[in-house]
C-alpha cells in the first residue's frame, strides 16, 4: 500500500551531494526516501548514513539498477511506485567523472555518458512528469524535478570532453523542460557545482551544495544556480 508521506527519489546515490541532498530533504520531511545506484554494497551504505543523520522516522529503499539500462529502471521506479506511490521530488544526480582524451576515448563511452546524463533523465521525466503536474494543483505540494550539473556545459574541459559534451546536452534539455513545465506548476532547475567537491572546502562541499539545492527549491527564480 503506497504511503501518504513526501517522497524523494535520489537517481545517482553516492557518498557526497547524493547522500547530503537526501538527508536534508529527509531532515525537511521527505520522510519516504528511494535511493538508485549501481552498486547494493555502497547503497546499503547510504541507507545507513540518512538513517543515522536523520532518524527513524526516515524510510528508506534502495534499488540497485544501472540506469543506462531501460527496463531495469523502469521496475526499479514501479517497485518504488509500488512502496511509497510517485515521488514529489526528484533528484537526478548520476554521473561519472572519466578522463576523455582525444582520440583515444571510444565512441562507446560517450555513448554510455549520454545514455546516463541524457537518455535516463529523458526517460525519468517521461514517467515522473504527469504526476508532477498534478501534484501541482494539489495544496501545499511542490513538486520539483532538480538535477546537478557543473561548468562544463558553458566552460568545456578537452581533457573530460566527453563529460563536458553529454553535461551540454542535459542542461540544455533541464532547460526545455523548465521552458514547459514551470508554467504548469513543477520546479525544474539544475543545480550547477562550478568546480571540485570536498569534503573541506568552504563553498563546494556536499553539506553547503544540499543547503543551497533546497534554498533554491523553496524559493528560487529561473532554472539554474551556480554554486
Ligand atoms: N564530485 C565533484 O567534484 C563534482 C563537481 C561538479 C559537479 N558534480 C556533479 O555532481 C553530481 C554527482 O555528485 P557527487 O560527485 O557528489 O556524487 P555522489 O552524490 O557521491 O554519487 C553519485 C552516484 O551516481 C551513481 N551513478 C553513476 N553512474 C550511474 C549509473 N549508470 N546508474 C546508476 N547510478 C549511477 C554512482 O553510484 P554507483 O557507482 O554505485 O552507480 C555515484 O555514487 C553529478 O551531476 C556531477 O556532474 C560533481
Amino acid at each position: 500500500m503506497a504511503s501518504t508521506s513526501k517522497t524523494l527519489l535520489v537517481v545517482g546515490s553516492g557518498p557526497g551531494i547524493g547522500r547530503a541532498v537526501a538527508t536534508l530533504f529527509a531532515s525537511k520531511g521527505y520522510h519516504n526516501v528511494v535511493l538508485i545506484a549501481r552498486r547494493d554494497d555502497s547503497l546499503a551504505s547510504e541507507k545507513a548514513a540518512v538513517e543515522e543523520a536523520v532518524g527513524t522516522q526516515v524510510n528508506i529503499r534502495t534499488y540497485p539498477v544501472d540506469i543506462t539500462d531501460p527496463a531495469a529502471l523502469g521496475k526499479a521506479l514501479d517497485d518504488a511506485d509500488a512502496v511509497f506511490g510517485k515521488p514529489e521530488c526528484v533528484f537526478f544526480n548520476a554521473a561519472r567523472v572519466l578522463p576523455s582524451a582525444f582520440f583515444e576515448h571510444d565512441v562507446k563511452e560517450i555513448e554510455y555518458d549520454l545514455k546516463i546524463n541524457v537518455s535516463a533523465l529523458y526517460i525519468l521525466a517521461q514517467r515522473c512528469m504527469p504526476h508532477l503536474v498534478s501534484l501541482a494543483k494539489v495544496s501545499g505540494a511542490r513538486p520539483a524535478l532538480i538535477v546537478t550539473s557543473s561548468a562544463l556545459p558553458l566552460q568545456p574541459i578537452p581533457q573530460l570532453f566527453a563529460l563536458s559534451l553529454v553535461k551540454a546536452a542535459q542542461r540544455n534539455l533541464v532547460q526545455s523542460l523548465h521552458m514547459t513545465y514551470a508554467a504548469e506548476g513543477v520546479h525544474v532547475g539544475v543545480i550547477n557545482v562550478a568546480g571540485q567537491v570536498f569534503p573541506d572546502d568552504p563553498v563546494r562541499n556536499p553539506t553547503n551544495i544540499a543547503a543551497k539545492t533546497w534554498a533554491w527549491f523553496e524559493g528560487g527564480e529561473g532554472f539554474e544556480v551556480v554554486i
